[in-house]
């Protein structure tokens, strides 16, 4: 018979509540040493220490006992390309160059249907392989790009927001569609995909470069058709891209001005990177309740420069982990965290382990406007987590044994640590991922 309900019981590490300014994190953590969440058709059905717990199992729930990890809600990346896997750590190029030398040609191979598949498949294992859970992911131009990647997340009832790539210029011809087939393939798209389970659709134009006016009005047109799907694109990355932007669209005020012309922000609007945004393009991004991928690792390897995370706060504007997988050296949100810290040392500003802890799940799932579903243990959430273990290797074995507490555990974990840390992925109460007992 099909075992319903089933439990973890171990060692939780959560932050309880969205908040509105960094310093309000600390009081929102949930640290419970001895936890059991219940779970029940893939939800949460309830949290909290094992003493009080125990006694709510039902006799025939299976329990899964992990005394010596650390269990944390599942990673949450805000902006990543599937077909970009394989080319990951392309040498030299900024971003216009390293598009035209590396990735447009790797993305032609999309267009053949068992070529996405075969790489959909990879991905998503990479993903969960990490301890990512959700992802907000860039396909390709081509239609089948789409189909192969959802296929993958169905199978592992994952909740994924993925969608095509509009590109009507700027761009080889085999990666580029027309303003028409751009609405008419996404329409389709969407009514294929989006909330087909735990599927969601984003509208994809690439960046303002690769569309034309016409194109970014008839993605404006579908977003105002189906108000409940995302807009995913790129924005203010690079300086030789904004250059370039305010020479495509001399009439918008701005580079963001120009997707807020075609109706393209909002509140499930994410926007990857803005490093260089000016101040009425943060004004536009807090008044339109528009999110940001923050993406260490890409903006460090392609030069793009140091995201001021601070301003995300200062200015109201809702902010995720990004791994931008090419353009990003990793698939883990851990190695991720790691160079967010040094972005913001490299400005004088701190990351603390509680707010990195935030950024990668609730404050993730919020820039997703997923944090009624994702992002914690609350009751009645999506069973997605990890399950850490700190002691993976000989350096992490000695200095975890050396930590203070649970924030100095999670801080070194995040200086030290990458997919030999992941030692379970759970996907909607189910364990979809477990690491090898045999280790590197
Ligand atoms: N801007 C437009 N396309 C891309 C891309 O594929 N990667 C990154 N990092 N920036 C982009
Ligand atoms: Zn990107």
């Amino acid at each position: 018979s099909v075992i319903a309900t089933t439990a973890i019981r171990g060692r939780f590490l959560d932050i309880q509540n969205t908040v509105a300014q960094a310093r309000d994190i600390h009081d929102q953590v949930r640290y419970v040493e001895d936890g059991i969440v219940i779970i029940h058709e893939g939800k949460i059905q309830w949290f909290g220490p094992w003493q009080e717990g125990q006694s709510r199992l039902p006799t025939n729930a299976e329990l899964q006992h992990y005394p010596d990890q650390l269990i944390v809600p599942g990673f949450i990346d805000t902006h990543i390309h599937f077909p970009q896997t394989e080319m990951v750590g392309a040498y030299g190029e900024q971003l216009l160059e390293w598009l035209n030398t590396y990735t447009f040609p790797t993305e032609i191979q999309f267009q053949d249907a068992s070529y996405s598949e075969k790489i959909a498949e990879f991905f998503v294992q990479e993903l969960l392989k990490n301890g990512t859970t959700t992802a907000l992911v860039f396909c390709t131009v081509h239609p089948e790009s789409v189909d192969a990647l959802f296929n993958a997340a169905t199978m592992r009832n994952m909740r994924l927001i993925a969608g095509k790539v509009l590109m009507d210029r700027h761009a080889p011809e085999a990666l580029t569609d027309t303003a028409e087939t751009a609405y008419t393939d996404s329409k389709a798209l969407i009514e294929k995909w989006h909330g087909q389970g735990r599927n969601l659709y984003a509208i994809t134009p690439r960046f303002a470069p690769t569309s034309t006016p016409e194109q970014l009005q008839k993605a404006g047109q579908l977003k105002a058709e189906y108000p409940d799907v995302y807009v995913h694109t790129h924005l203010s990355e690079n300086k030789n891209e904004i250059a370039w932007v305010k020479e495509l669209f001399p009439e918008r005020e701005s580079y963001l001005d120009v997707y807020h012309h075609y109706g393209l922000t909002g509140s499930k609007s994410v926007f990857a990177h803005c490093v260089h945004l000016e101040d009425e393009e943060w004004d536009c991004m807090h008044q339109t309740d528009s999110a940001i991928a923050f993406c260490p690792t890409s903006n460090l390897f392609l030069g793009s420069g140091l995201f001021p995370l601070k301003k995300t706060w200062d200015k109201g504007v809702k902010v995720g982990l990004g791994t931008d997988i090419g353009a990003g050296t990793s698939f883990n949100q851990l190695q991720t965290l790691n160079e967010a810290y040094k972005v913001q040392q490299l400005q004088d500003e701190k990351l603390s382990a509680f707010e990195a802890l935030y950024h990668a799940t609730l404050g993730g799932a919020k820039a997703l406007s997923l944090d009624d579903r994702l992002g914690n243990f609350n009751i009645g959430k999506e069973a997605d987590f990890v399950v850490l273990n700190l002691n993976a290797t000989a350096l992490q074995q000695l200095r975890q044994s050396r930590a203070k507490n649970i924030e100095d555990a999670f801080f070194a974990l995040t200086m030290l640590g990458d997919d030999r840390n992941i030692a379970a992925t759970y996907v909607y109460g189910v364990a979809v991922y477990v690491k090898a007992a045999a280790s590197e």
